[in-house]
């Protein structure tokens, strides 16, 4: 499993966030986020777990919304930032952190309205077997993002640290298949890299975004987009 060791590191945890969602980097997770909010709807009251959260952004940003979060990472250090950054903020709704492995979950089934998980499936090497699990304790849906076999990335991806899983939509229509699940919606985005938004400052970046998001929005180029965001349903 890819990552597994990786983000033990506490340099990497503390630097997490502002390598990626930094200058323009955080268009991209304001849109994560947007992606997430659309695909559960209303969250108030509802019991969301949060799978590989690592510093939290997407469980923070739920229980702000009023959610019911648990937030659970193998990391320690990514769980720490995550602690750290939950006591700075204020949120009107519950959060509980644990230390987990999401291929084994410590809950019953059906113990979960939604359960999420964003930037994971591009670290595991048995999909299927996660998908399962996140199933077995999700009563509704099931939400996660992948990154695209047929994108930019499959150009750079060797030079990365660890390099991702890119998978086609084929791919994970099969594991969804598999693992149980309906698929409801998947939504594509981003053509550029996301080191070209990581780049540069966020006021060129807003200014170059639209022609990125126009792009993705014809044919053509939809099919080169970078990440797809999957909602699914537990029948
Ligand atoms: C790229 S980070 C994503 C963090 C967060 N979801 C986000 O989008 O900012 C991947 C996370 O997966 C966690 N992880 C890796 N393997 C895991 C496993 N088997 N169970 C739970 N978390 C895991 C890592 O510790 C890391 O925090």
């Amino acid at each position: 499993m890819k990552g597994q060791e990786w983000y033990q590191e506490q340099a990497v945890a503390e630097a997490y966030e502002s390598k990626r969602f930094s200058r323009g980097g955080r268009l991209i997770d304001r849109r994560e986020k947007q992606a997430v909010l659309s695909a559960l709807g209303p969250v108030d009251d509802r019991r969301i777990l949060d799978i590989a959260a690592g510093t939290g952004r997407f469980s923070m940003m739920l229980a702000d919304n009023e959610a019911n979060v648990i937030s659970l990472d193998i990391s320690r250090a990514m769980l720490t930032q995550a602690r750290a950054k939950e006591r700075s903020i204020r949120h009107h709704g519950s959060l509980n952190f644990l230390q987990g492995d999401a291929s084994q979950l410590p809950f019953p089934d059906d113990s979960f309205d939604a359960v999420i998980a964003m930037r994971f499936f591009h670290l595991v090497d048995r999909p299927i077997e996660f998908l399962t699990e996140l199933k077995r304790v999700a009563s509704e849906v099931v939400v996660f993002d992948t990154f695209n076999r047929y994108s930019a990335r499959s150009i750079y991806n060797w030079a990365l640290p660890m390099g991702s899983r890119l998978a086609s939509h084929r791919e994970v229509a099969e594991w969804t298949d598999e693992a149980g699940l309906e698929l409801i919606d998947v939504d594509v985005d981003w053509i550029l890299p996301y080191g070209y938004y990581r780049a540069i400052p966020l006021s060129i970046a807003r200014l170059t975004r639209p022609i990125d998001a126009g792009l993705v929005g014809l044919p053509l180029f939809n099919r080169l987009a970078t990440v797809s965001y999957w909602t699914t349903q537990v029948p």
